[in-house]
């Protein structure tokens, strides 16, 4: 167990280097199921979440070798349908392994991921699209227990756009017997990705980053170089505390593409950025206005910089609304931030931020992962020492926070915490 002192006050200034996508990544390591033969993967981000989902390879039977930012990954062999409960447990993530083990294997035991801190997290939408493929799902003792003898393509309308449902069920249909099309599907880059690495491997998908998915099924699939793209929520949290703290940081890695969403917020707060080949740099004065946001599927606000975007909203000139149409429970990090003196009232989905000219330091915890993200923004604008705790869920998905937050000029540390 470990915590950060943050000591805030500190303009970051110079570069910083943006890791593989996450949320790229975990399905992409799903989708090399779906072949026997070897997969390397490029610019895979070295955290938790990604330890987890090779884990959960490993218990098929594959086998994964890290070698810096380099994953190979081969599943010569299912050697077992199931999923170990403790890894499913802690990663929700995990339920992309459905679409592609049931695709390869016709059978996959996995218990349900349950709820998390910032809502129900139903998976009713993964599910309809595998049985609209073919699939019998059953409760088995708290485990999904699916089968399908074999899965056949089929037309599929998502009544949400939902990432993960989009991406199981765009995996499965790719082994799938003729042409599945999936309606109303989640556009965001991640998908784009998933696509090219399923093609890559010799699927046939087509449309991913519009409204609507055509999967031609393959009988064979072969190994594949996959380059993941870079993390869009990790740059927009790293340009966010260059704003926050009145900074000057290129944002090094970046498709600017990925981030008009967050860059146009910016704009109209009063932040100045140039947008260059590879990267975003941005130039803060420190002074920002209040700017309000709604949280929507891609292209709209993403959910992910929701939290960070409203802490560093507690410090803007005047009064800003924050409404998060995602989650139903993701405003967990308001309670912190007001520890710090931050005033913020939440009335069902709106979170009303009035800017103050000054924050505290104090004792605070990472309720969830991106919640962590925003203690840091906090604490780095806040005046004196801050501890953050629940460093657990920030290791889930910013690789070497610290040292890239040291290497800009903020003064960051890991300290353990003694075991209770
Ligand atoms: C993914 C991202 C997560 C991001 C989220 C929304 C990964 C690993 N995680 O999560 O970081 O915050 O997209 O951009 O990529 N829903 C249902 N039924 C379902 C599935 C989802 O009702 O079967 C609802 C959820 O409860 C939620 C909404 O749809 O309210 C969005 O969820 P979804 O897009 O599925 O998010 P995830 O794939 O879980």
């Amino acid at each position: 167990m470990s915590k950060l002192v943050v000591s805030g006050g500190k303009s970051l200034e110079g570069r910083v280097m943006i890791s593989g996508a996450k949320n790229a990544v975990l399905p992409i390591i799903a989708a090399s199921l779906l072949t026997g033969e070897r997969v390397r993967l490029d610019e895979a981000p070295d955290l938790i979440d990604v330890e987890h989902m090779c884990r959960i390879i490993q218990a098929f039977g594959g086998k994964v070798e890290r070698c810096g930012t380099q994953l190979d990954i081969e599943v010569a062999e299912i050697q077992s349908c199931e999923a170990p409960y403790e890894v499913v447990d802690q990663l929700r993530a995990s339920i992309f392994v459905m679409g592609p083990l049931l695709a390869r294997n016709g059978r996959v035991r996995i218990n349900h991921p349950g709820g998390c801190a910032i809502g129900s997290r139903p998976i009713n939408l993964h599910i309809k699209g595998l049985e609209a493929l073919g699939a019998q799902v059953e409760m088995d003792q708290g485990f999904l227990d699916v089968k399908a003898k074999r899965l056949v393509g089929a037309r599929i309308f998502l009544d949400f756009p939902s990432v993960g449902a989009t991406e199981n069920i765009m995996m499965a249909a790719s082994a799938a017997q003729g042409v599945t099309t999936i309606e109303n599907v989640a556009m965001e880059p991640e998908i784009v990705d998933l696509a090219n690495f399923i093609n890559e491997l010799g699927g046939k998908v087509r449309g991913a980053g519009t409204s609507v998915i055509q999967v031609e099924g393959v009988t064979n699939f072969h190994g594949a170089r996959h380059t993941v793209i870079p993390d869009r929520i990790e740059a927009g949290s790293y340009l966010l505390l260059a704003a926050a703290t009145g900074g000057d940081v290129f944002v090094e890695n970046v498709i600017s593409a990925h981030l008009q969403p967050l860059l146009a917020k910016m704009a109209e707060a009063g932040i100045a950025f140039r947008e260059e080949d590879d990267g975003i740099r941005v130039m803060s004065s420190g002074k920002f206005r209040a700017v309000d946001i709604k949280t929507q599927v891609h292209p709209g606000f993403p959910t992910d910089l929701q939290a960070i975007f409203l802490a560093w909203m507690t410090r803007a000139a005047g009064m800003s609304v924050v409404v998060e149409t995602i989650f139903e429970n993701r405003f967990m990090h308001v309670d912190e931030l007001r520890r710090m003196g931050a005033e913020i009232r939440v009335e069902g989905r709106n979170a009303i931020i009035q800017g103050k000219p000054r924050l505290f330091g104090a004792n605070v915890t990472a309720t969830d992962l991106r919640a962590g993200a925003a203690m840091i923004l906090a604490a780095l604008m806040a005046e004196g020492v801050s501890e953050i705790y629940g460093v657990q869920h920030i290791d889930r998905g910013y690789e070497n926070i610290v040292a890239k937050i040291t290497a800009l000029g903020g003064k960051i540390s890991r300290l353990p915490v003694a075991a209770e």
